[in-house]
C-alpha cells in the first residue's frame, strides 16, 4: 500500500509523534557527523508551481544527506504547463521516481495527482494546508518546552493553509489551539467545528495569547494573494505580533512563524528577531522532520 501525506490527518497521531522522534534523532546524528544514507538510489521529485526557499532546500538536502537524488521540476516547465493532465503526469512521474512532493494552490490537484501515483506523494503546500511545516513546529516545540500536549497555542492573523494546519495538528497532539482572525478571513468554518474540542474562535489577539504557551502567526498575504496586499494590511491592523501582545502571553511564550516574514507587518521586528522567537529553529527543523517523514514513507511504516 502506498501513503501519502497530503495532510496532517493521514497519518495517526503515533505515526506522528513517531515521525518527530526520530527527526530529534537524525538532528542528533547530523550534529555528531554521522550519517544515515537509508535512501541510497532513492530519487524524489519536486514538482513546484509556487515560490520556495526552505521547503525546496530542505528536501534537497535531505535527499542527498540521506545518499539518494532529487529533481526539481517548475510545472511551467514541464509538460503539466503545457495542459498534459495530472493524472497522467502522476502515472508517468510514479512510474519513474520513489516519492513525490508538490507544491501548488489547488489542494484537488494534489489529492488527484496522489489518486493516480504509484508512489508516495508528500504536499509540500498547497493553499488548503502546509503539513511538513508542522513536523518541523511541533519538533521545536517539543525542544524547546516540551510535549505540546495539552498546552495552549494562540494563532493570530489570517485563517490561511498554515492555520489549517495548526488546527489539524491540535487534534493529532491534544493541545488547545485559539484563533483570532479579522472577520472574513477566518479558517474553514467546517475544519474548525470537526476540530471543536481543541479549537477557539476568539474576538481579539489578546484574547488568544493571553496565557498562550506560544504565539503563531503568519504572512497576512500568501503565495497568489499579492493583489489583495493593500486590502489585507487595513483588514488586518491590530493583528500585528508586538511586545505588548506577547507580554499577555505565558512568561515563557514562544513565537513562531514558518516564514517567509513581513516585518513591520504580521509581527515586528523586535519580536521575530528577539529572544521568545525560534523561527530560526523551526527553519532548521525542516531538513531534519522532513528526513523522518521520507524514511517513514519510503521505508518505515
Ligand atoms: N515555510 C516555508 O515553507 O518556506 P518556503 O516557502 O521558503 O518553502
Ligand atoms: N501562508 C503562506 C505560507 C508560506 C510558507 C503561503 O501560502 O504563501
Amino acid at each position: 500500500m502506498v501513503r501519502h501525506f497530503l495532510s496532517l490527518m493521514d497519518l495517526s497521531s503515533a505515526e506522528l509523534k513517531r515521525v518527530i522522534d526520530r527527526a530529534g534523532e537524525f538532528k542528533q546524528a547530523l550534529a555528531k557527523d554521522e550519517r544515515h544514507t537509508s535512501l541510497q538510489q532513492a530519487t524524489l521529485a519536486l514538482l513546484f508551481d509556487k515560490s520556495s526557499t526552505r521547503t525546496r532546500v530542505s528536501f534537497e538536502t535531505a535527499m542527498t544527506q540521506l545518499g539518494g537524488n532529487s529533481i526539481f521540476l517548475a510545472t511551467e516547465h514541464s509538460q503539466l504547463g503545457r495542459g498534459e493532465p495530472v493524472a497522467d503526469t502522476a502515472r508517468v512521474m510514479s512510474r519513474m521516481v520513489d516519492v513525490i512532493v508538490i507544491r501548488t494552490s489547488g489542494h484537488d490537484m494534489i489529492e488527484t495527482f496522489a489518486e493516480h501515483s504509484q508512489v508516495p506523494v508528500i504536499n509540500g503546500l498547497t493553499n488548503l494546508y502546509h503539513p511538513c511545516q508542522l513536523l518541523a513546529d511541533i519538533q521545536t516545540y517539543k525542544e524547546c518546552r516540551g510535549d505540546i500536549a495539552g498546552c495552549e497555542i494562540a494563532w493570530v492573523g489570517d485563517g490561511n493553509n498554515m492555520c489549517h494546519s495548526w488546527i489539524n495538528a491540535a487534534r493529532q497532539f491534544d493541545f488547545r489551539l485559539r484563533i483570532a482572525t479579522p472577520d472574513g478571513f477566518g479558517p474553514n468554518p467546517d475544519l474548525v467545528a470537526v476540530c471543536s474540542d481543541h479549537v477557539t474562535m476568539v474576538e481579539s489577539p489578546s484574547e488568544a495569547a493571553r496565557g498562550a504557551h506560544a504565539v503563531v502567526t503568519d504572512t497576512w498575504a500568501s503565495m497568489g494573494q499579492e493583489g489583495e496586499k493593500e486590502k489585507r494590511i487595513k483588514a488586518f491592523s491590530g493583528y500585528m505580533v508586538d511586545k505588548a501582545l506577547m507580554s499577555a502571553a505565558d512568561k515563557k511564550a514562544i513565537f513562531m512563524h514558518c516564514l517567509p516574514a513581513y516585518r513591520g507587518f504580521e509581527v515586528v521586528a523586535e519580536v521575530i528577531d528577539g529572544p521568545q522567537s525560534v523561527v530560526w529553529q523551526q527553519a532548521e527543523n525542516r531538513l531534519h522532520a522532513q528526513k523522518a517523514l521520507l524514511e517513514f514513507l519510503l521505508i518505515e511504516f
